[in-house]
């Protein structure tokens, strides 16, 4: 059995959710975002520490006004919640991103990250305005002025870690992507350098209890090795 610290999924496919109900996309978002108030609950309940959801990506931005407008109610109101239950839920939660480009959800965020940072459950990242390929050009700038001005000596791997969005977060164990697409699109690429990656035909909203547990399942069988080869060979 491998260890399954850190869970993180690409939630896709909310739009064809709602598509083949007959619902405009939005419904498939709101169906979404409570589909990861249950996701969060069962990966905790199965002992998994982290859990980052990848909910809207620097592109997505680039999606008409009115879905975009309704995403971001939706975070709005999923932000809402969580200040409001956040000692009973007891999770840590982080935003993932260019927090520049986010307006006035940032208050927010970083109410709620203060507010949750001394809870003790499941350690919530939400990816949002994030990109992969952002994060590292950000980490790059970031580490050329520290080094500039002598704060750092050195610059390796795990300087480099340290100047992500993730600093200080385990990278993920594995990676899901629901709905078909067998793609990472700009999502934790330098994290994911040893993730094991599982593509679910399933779009988001119908990922259920039952999926995460084929999903770790189908993980716990996997070899993992890191480039090394079998004690045995
Ligand atoms: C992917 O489906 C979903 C998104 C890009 C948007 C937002 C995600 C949520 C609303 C979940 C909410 C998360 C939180 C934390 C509240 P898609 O629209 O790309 O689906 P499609 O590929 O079928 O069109």
């Amino acid at each position: 059995m491998n260890s399954l610290n850190h869970l993180a999924i690409i939630l896709d496919g909310n739009g064809r959710w709602a598509k083949k109900r007959g619902l405009p996309r939005k419904a498939g978002h709101v169906a979404g975002a409570k589909n990861v108030e249950t996701i969060c609950r069962a990966v905790y309940k199965r002992g998994i520490k982290y859990l980052t959801v990848y909910a809207f990506s620097t592109e997505n931005w680039k999606r008409p006004d009115d879905e975009v407008n309704a995403i971001m109610k939706l975070f709005d109101g999923y932000l809402d919640d969580c200040i409001k239950n956040c000692k009973k839920n007891n999770m840590v939660v982080r935003l993932l991103g260019d927090r520049k480009g986010i307006g006035k959800l940032i208050d927010k965020v970083e109410k709620l990250e203060n507010d949750s940072k001394d809870n003790t459950g499941l350690n919530l990242n939400i990816a949002i305005n994030y990109g992969s390929r952002n994060e590292i050009v950000n980490a790059a700038s970031l580490i050329a002025e520290d080094y500039k001005a002598g704060k750092i000596d050195k610059i390796d791997e795990d300087i480099l870690g340290e100047y992500l969005y993730t600093a200080g977060i385990p990278d993920p164990d594995l990676i899901i992507r629901t709905s078909g697409e067998q793609r990472l699109s700009n999502f934790l690429l330098w994290q994911a350098a040893y993730s094991e990656l599982l593509f679910v035909d399933k779009p988001w909203p119908d990922f259920d209890e039952q999926e995460l547990d084929k999903a770790i399942e189908a993980y716990n069988s996997r070899d993992r090795r890191y480039g090394k080869i079998k004690e045995e060979e």
